[in-house]
């Protein structure tokens, strides 16, 4: 018998628990609320950290149910404790199909009929741009980044990515380490940030990256709230140095009623929505690694926890 604690309060053991028991019958899972001996847990399948679990003193894994890991708190997890991230060919997919939509909104000027449908017109059009023109700039070239940069190649568009080591992938123009950024920002039409948050990329949305982006550019963050300094965003916008952006993760998630981001004109919000893993696809993924720390073996996607991702 293999012991399993969930916790998450956006995911369900129930849509978890049947894919990973026709891979691993023997499986006896448990919402963290339920658990009532921590100490008999062998493996914790987590989007953020059960409460108390210093009393789980007996893990040989501990899992992300996302591809992030930031909401984990690593600090915070006990020390020596192996721990990895999710690959997911369906959650890969749902992030394509995001940023191809962000993309194309901007590329086709949907944004501006989507305004002019609400006003009542004006029939108005500029001729669209041919994709080959529109550069767009990707922020971290992992399993998403990277996958996304092929995507919006393939569709033709001028594509360029960043990374913190040298990335070779067909059709893109890649840059890698800090003094690389504004290259890759000065070629943005459209940027997406597809960092891991960390010590540091937090705030890498800032000011100075606004300014060095093309006059009336555009911003899509499907990374993580952090990344982005608010007000500079607000700045940026009210300025026309951006001219929107489109925003999936915030500092505070659900973004407060009150928050400015709701009534800016040139930002679309959506609530964390990007994608998400599918348990039918990620279940296996979750096995080989609870077989694999049970043998004492490295984690697939295992995070290096000093640097963070
Ligand atoms: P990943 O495979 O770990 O890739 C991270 C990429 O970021 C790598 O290319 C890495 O460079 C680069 N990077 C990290 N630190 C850097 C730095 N200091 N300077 C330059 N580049 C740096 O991660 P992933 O699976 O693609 O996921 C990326 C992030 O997407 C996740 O961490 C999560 O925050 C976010 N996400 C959001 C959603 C959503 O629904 N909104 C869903 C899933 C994931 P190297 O290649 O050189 O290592
Ligand atoms: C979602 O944000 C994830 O990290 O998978």
């Amino acid at each position: 018998m293999v012991k399993l604690v969930f916790h998450s309060d956006i995911d369900y053991l129930e849509d978890w628990l049947p894919p990973l028991r026709r891979l691993l019958p023997e499986l006896d899972a448990k919402k963290s609320a339920d658990v009532s001996d921590p100490a008999s847990i062998d493996v914790a399948l987590i989007w953020t950290p059960p409460p108390r679990i210093e009393q789980y003193c007996n893990l040989k894994a501990i899992l992300s149910l996302g591809a992030g890991v930031d909401q984990l708190d690593l600090k915070k997890l006990p020390k020596g404790v192996p721990l990895a991230r999710l690959k997911d060919p369906s959650l890969t997919e749902g992030m394509k199909a995001y940023c191809m939509l962000a993309v194309l909104r901007y590329h086709r000027d949907f944004h501006i009929y989507e305004r002019f449908s609400r006003e009542g017109g004006p029939w108005r059009f500029d001729l669209p741009k041919p994709a080959a023109k529109r550069r767009i700039g990707i922020l971290g070239l992992g399993e998403l980044g990277a996958s996304i940069a092929s995507h919006l190649a393939s569709a033709g568009f001028a594509v360029a990515g960043w990374a913190r080591t040298p990335r070779q992938i067909p059709g893109v123009t890649t840059h890698h380490g800090w003094e690389r950024l504004d290259a890759l920002a000065a070629g943005s039409d459209i940027l997406i940030n597809l960092l891991p948050l960390t010590a540091e990329t937090e705030g890498i949305l800032s000011r100075k990256l606004f300014s060095q982006m093309p006059e009336g550019s555009y911003l899509i963050n499907v990374g993580r709230g952090r990344h982005l300094i608010e007000d500079d965003l607000l700045v940026a916008l009210r300025s026309g140095q951006l001219s929107g952006a489109t925003l999936d993760v915030f500092r505070k998630e659900p973004l407060p009623p009150d928050h400015p981001f709701w009534r800016e004109p040139n930002i679309l919000i959506t609530p964390h929505v990007a994608t998400s893993a599918n348990p039918e696809t990620a279940a296996q993924q979750v096995v080989q690694n609870i077989e694999r720390a049970l043998r004492g073996e490295t984690l697939l996607n295992q995070v290096d926890r000093d640097r963070g991702y």
